[in-house]
């Protein structure tokens, strides 16, 4: 076991710094509990000290609890209980946090850093010095030219790289678009101060009315935005913060229901046509349709999530929605799933004027993407890297996702699979009496990524989970939902 300890030796107490860092390892849980430490002697000539010092600060740290240390088992952590608590002012740990790996997670390991890496040393090796100084908000010229080129040969979508604005993913395209869209559904002087804060301050001091005569400040933006029920929980905190009232549609086997689309008297709806996000159905070409046909009657905004677009396994994907109709129509999509969403890098295409609000807006908020991610992204497209990667990544997950579904109809056949053959996951319909919490629980145990539906609902529905399969190796599949029907049942 390695530990760091940082030493400041001008300082002296060197005994007194190293129980110390120890300390603060162990409190923080750097150092979990029945970890071993270093031997005395190892961590005494990794320090360059004496041993008698690290022999002291073990000792101490026996005596205070924090440490254990018994003749032939060496020195370890004590477990939680019964080491001293932590200062009170602490925050407690988070039993779950909302980042990290997830059922959808795409298998990491199979990021293409050697490409990568080559994009990124041809983009250094070429880029002119001006080309690192901030860049335009909305994006490099390059990224936009080749996500544009590939939008349309890939996706049918009718895009101009005037109207492609790159952002931090498409939670970050949500977030501006949604405040475009409010701003535009808010009227004029309300779009007005949410697209340009400061001209709007500016301009009134310019005409005689000083700022004090502006207050009050205008409302907050907002729009009535219509979201699919089931939907994908982590969104719904930043489409409230981005100004989105919400009104939850139901999805069915066609997927967003556009009757009730009608009666929600929503301005906008934001979906999941190519792969719903959690039930995994396809937009039916009626329901397309139909949606289209409500957005022009009632001058309402559509904003495409195009999730899972680029994974569909048995057939070529449905166009997207954006190509039937480019001015109702804002699509959004990430290189989450076919690289990596540590990445962070994702597009936004709008009709003009909307475009030109989320490339203020982004402006406003931090100025744009680093630079040099965004011209290797755009050279791993021009050369074909990109599609030779994602043509393999879709052949292993085919693979993956099989070798699951198989597994469950053998070892757990009451259980139905939904949904198109497409993404990382797949949507698992329980039988009525099952507890779909504890299916979840009983699944995660078992190694399985897993996460229950029902927190993704409003109005009730059938016990469901969704189980990744990105990170699911095939010849893992067949064991691991062996062992979920035996300790679940
Ligand atoms: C349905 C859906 N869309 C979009 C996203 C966000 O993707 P990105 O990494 O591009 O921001 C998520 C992530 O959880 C999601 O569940």
């Amino acid at each position: 076991m390695d530990v760091h300890v940082n030493l400041d030796r001008a300082k002296g107490g060197i005994t007194d710094q190293i129980a110390s860092r120890l300390r603060e390892a162990i409190r923080e849980g750097r150092l979990a509990a029945g970890v071993r430490l270093p031997a005395t002697r190892e961590l005494a000539r990794d320090l360059g000290v004496s041993r008698g010092v690290v022999v002291e600060a073990y000792e101490r740290l026996v005596a205070e609890g924090f440490l254990i240390s018994r003749v032939g088992a060496g020195t370890r952590v004590a477990p939680a209980g019964v080491r001293p608590p932590g200062t009170a002012a602490r925050p407690p740990r988070r039993v779950r946090p909302y980042y990290g790996l997830r059922p959808t997670t795409p298998d990491l390991t199979g990021f293409p850093r050697e490409r990568w890496l080559a994009a990124i040393k041809h983009v250094l090796a070429t880029m002119p010095p001006d080309a690192l100084d901030y860049a335009d908000p909305g994006g490099v010229e390059e990224l936009r030219e080749e996500i544009a080129g590939r939008l349309r040969r890939v996706r049918a979508a009718d895009v101009h790289p005037d109207n492609v604005v790159i952002v931090g993913g498409v939670a970050q395209g949500l977030s501006l678009s949604v405040r475009a869209l409010a701003a535009l559904a808010s009227g004029s002087a309300v779009a007005r101060r949410a697209r340009h804060d400061l001209d709007w301050f500016m301009e009134r001091i310019r005409d005689g009315d000083g700022v004090p005569g502006a207050w009050p400040y205008p409302p907050s933006p907002s729009v009535r935005l219509a979201v699919e029920d089931p939907t994908s929980l982590r969104q719904i905190p930043l489409l409230r913060a981005a100004g989105a009232e919400l009104v939850a549609i139901p999805v069915d086997e066609e997927g967003i229901d556009v009757a009730a689309l009608w009666r929600s008297g929503a301005r906008a709806v934001l979906l999941t046509p190519a792969h719903q996000f959690p039930t995994g159905v396809v937009l039916s070409p009626r329901r397309r349709a139909e949606l289209m046909a409500w957005a022009a009657e009632t001058g309402a905004m559509v904003v495409e999530d195009d999730y899972d677009a680029e994974f569909r396994f048995d057939r070529a994907p449905v166009g997207c929605l954006q190509g039937l109709a480019p001015d109702r129509v804002v699509l959004a999509g990430s290189v989450s799933k076919p690289l990596a969403p540590g990445l962070r890098l994702g597009w936004v295409v709008a009709p003009p004027s909307i475009a030109e609000s989320v490339r203020v807006a982004r402006g406003e908020l931090d100025l744009g993407s680093p630079v040099v991610e965004q011209y290797a992204l755009a050279h791993l497209l021009r050369t074909g890297a990109y599609d030779r990667h994602l043509r393999r990544m879709r052949r292993e997950c085919r693979r993956r996702r099989d070798a699951l579904v198989e597994a469950l109809a053998r070892h757990l056949p009451e259980v139905e699979v939904r949904g198109v053959p497409a993404g990382l996951h797949v949507y698992v319909e329980l039988p009525p009496e099952w507890d779909e919490a504890a299916v979840s629980r009983a699944a995660r145990e078992a190694g399985l990524a897993a996460e229950e539906v029902g927190p993704m609902r409003t109005a009730p529905g059938p016990p469901a989970i969704i189980i990744g399969f990105g990170r699911l190796p095939v010849h893992h599949a067949d064991p691991l939902v062996h062992a979920l029907s035996r300790t679940f049942r």
